[in-house]
């Protein structure tokens, strides 16, 4: 539907060259003020109103970094959050800067017609619903009722499914897309059936209803929720689960949220229903966003942490709101690192964010939000009711069930800081909280490959991380890596990966950080990534060179002395197989003495 749609595909190769071709100082040097510091720019977090500077750009991996919102990324991220751009139009902006011309592939009539097909029936149900709903006086009175007034309305697009079977069908002369979309429902038993003029094969599947078109990051329609202006027994209807639309991926008013907003978000409050978004909006609380009538997902999780550091969740006092709430908890508890923080708001019983905040505003409304029970307080106080903290077995019970949750933690200072906790109120000594909790998988490059488990205790599992942090610094240092298939075998976490990436500079040799960032971004690899590239490296000059090699010359080793170890964990050698172990020992003793 919109032109970035219909054109195709923007080749990746192209978005490589653009950011080769682009310096990040520059781009970022023109929105914020930026002094040199040592090798890298230093200046105040656009995304948050730090007093002293923790926001660096560093030339050498054309990278920035924010250590108050957490946010890192290349020059394309930063755009997207600076500017508020779409993935496209943060590329675009980088080519006119460069005086290049987007190429496109693909993007034909073919590419159109199947891929874009749903989403043009959605964005025509969009208009056919809201000229609906101006015809329509008992749906307008509806509204009016319920405190909505016009302009909200046409900030979320609101709609009217008109009571009818075929009011939508009849709109469209193919129904394929609109069927694919979910809007229109196929007729039972004629599927498939020859000679049947298509426009008789379906029938609406959204009547009489007040229609919220539920929009992407991007802002297209990708599926809708229609409220009942009847007495149907199904309040709310939700299109169905399609390709282009799921549920536990997407959030209700995100996109209107994001735009009502200038610069970042300071939270976003997380609500049950439609009318809260709307009402919340109306009254000015603009950073609402609903789940679609499902309980949250890591994945709504991950989504809304790209667009905030603080996820405020707001739901009923009563015992279902609580057991949701425990919920989100259980899916957040993974996703706080960093400055992320999330917070619980119970409303009173009987009351709806809805209802809520036409009853008190906005501002106590948000006073609300700002005084929202910590993650941890909402955490200690649910376990506490399972145990009685007077008695010995209560404490001991507590640690219990305090440990599986604290395992999600990832390490890092509210981690440290619950442990502490647990032991002041069970009064177990800190070392036997730490005992409890196992430590939870670290995510680098590594765990992206399934690498036999390196004990804790050995010294060389960080290796692979190093010799990568290094690499991000210094790409150039890949060609001067050797023997890297056998570097890729060390039973080592990150090794697979740190050869990948050096693979990737000995193509590119002109590459920085930011290029492998991007390859890697949408891949636990590229989170590890860029959490990697953040961290602080304390030698320079010739010793990363230095240590660079000897890394991948201790890889190598561990790699050789693996395979001999296989072989001789076997029973009854060959000659061949001896023969190999032999030559196996004598190239451990090359690597170790410097004649490999
Ligand atoms: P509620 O039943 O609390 O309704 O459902 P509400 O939002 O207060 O609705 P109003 O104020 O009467 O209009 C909360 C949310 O749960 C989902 C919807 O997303 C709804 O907004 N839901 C509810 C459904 O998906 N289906 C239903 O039948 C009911
Ligand atoms: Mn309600």
């Amino acid at each position: 539907m919109t032109i970035q749609n219909m054109a195709g595909r923007i080749p990746d190769s192209f978005i490589q060259d653009l950011l080769a071709r682009t310096d990040i100082v520059e781009v970022i040097g023109l929105r914020v003020e930026l002094k040199r510091a040592g090798k890298e720019f230093k200046g105040l977090s656009p995304f948050s109103n730090e007093k002293s500077p923790s926001f660096f750009v560093s030339p050498a991996k054309q990278m920035f970094f924010d250590f108050s919102s957490g946010k890192n990324g290349t020059v394309i991220s930063f755009l997207m959050d600076y500017d508020r751009l779409s993935f496209v139009e943060a590329v675009e902006e980088l080519a006119q800067k460069a005086g290049v011309e987007v190429p496109r592939e693909g993007g034909g009539f073919d590419q159109r017609l199947v891929l874009e097909g749903p989403l043009d029936a959605l964005a025509a149900a969009e208009r056919f619903f809201k000229e609906q709903l101006k015809k329509s006086e008992p749906a307008k009175e509806y509204l009016k009722k319920r405190g909505v007034n016009g302009e909200t309305a046409k900030t979320f697009g609101i709609g009217l499914a008109p009571e009818s079977w075929d009011a939508l069908t009849r709109l469209f002369p193919d129904p394929r897309h609109a069927l694919d979309a979910g809007l229109l429902i196929e007729r039972e038993g004629r599927e498939g059936r020859p000679g049947h003029s298509p426009d008789k094969n379906a029938y609406d599947r959204f009547r009489n209803r007040i229609m919220f078109p539920i929009r992407d990051t991007r802002g297209r329609v990708i599926g809708f929720g229609g409220r009942t202006l009847a007495n149907d027994p199904a309040k709310y209807l939700n299109s169905p689960e399609t390709p282009l639309f799921h549920k536990g991926r997407n959030l209700y008013g995100l996109y209107e949220a994001k735009q009502s907003a200038k610069s970042a978000l300071p939270y976003l409050i997380v609500v049950e229903g439609y009318m809260d978004v709307v009402m919340l909006a109306q009254h000015g609380v603009r950073e609402a966003v609903a789940t679609l009538g499902t309980a949250t997902t890591r994945e709504h999780l991950t989504l809304l942490f790209k667009q905030t550091s603080k996820v405020v969740f707001c739901f009923d006092g009563d015992r279902a709101g609580r057991s949701a709430a425990w919920r989100a908890l259980e899916q957040a508890l993974p996703e706080i690192h960093g400055t992320r923080e999330c917070r619980f708001l119970f409303l009173p019983d009987g009351h709806d964010p809805d209802t809520y905040v036409q009853q008190i505003g906005a501002e106590a409304f948000r006073l609300l939000v700002d005084k929202a029970e910590p993650l941890t307080a909402f955490l200690l106080a649910e376990l506490g009711k399972q145990a009685d903290l007077e008695t010995l077995e209560g404490r001991a019970k507590l640690a219990a069930l305090a440990k599986p949750h604290l395992a999600k933690l990832p390490e890092g200072p509210l981690r440290s800081l619950l442990t502490d906790e647990l032991s002041r109120i069970t009064r177990l000594k800190r070392s036997e909280v730490e005992a409890l909790a196992p430590v939870a998988a670290e995510d680098d490059p590594a765990n992206a490959q399934s690498v036999p488990l390196a004990g804790k205790a050995d010294p060389a599992a960080k290796l692979p991380r190093r010799a990568l942090r290094i690499l991000l610094e210094e790409p150039h240092l890949a060609a001067k890596a050797e023997h890297i298939t056998q570097v890729a075998q060390a039973p080592l976490p990150g090794a697979a990966a740190l050869v990948e990436a050096i693979e990737f500079f000995q193509e590119h040799p002109n590459y920085r950080a930011a290029q492998l960032e991007h390859a890697w971004t949408g891949t636990p690899k590229g989170v590890a990534l860029s959490r990697l590239a953040a961290e602080p490296l304390d030698i320079e000059g010739d010793a990363l060179q230095t240590q660079f090699l000897s890394v991948l010359k201790t890889l190598r080793e561990r790699a050789v002395k693996a395979q001999f170890d296989a072989l001789m964990q076997r029973e009854g050698l060959s000659a061949a197989e001896q023969q190999e172990a032999l030559a196996l020992q004598s190239e451990i003793q090359a690597i170790r003495f410097g004649a490999g």
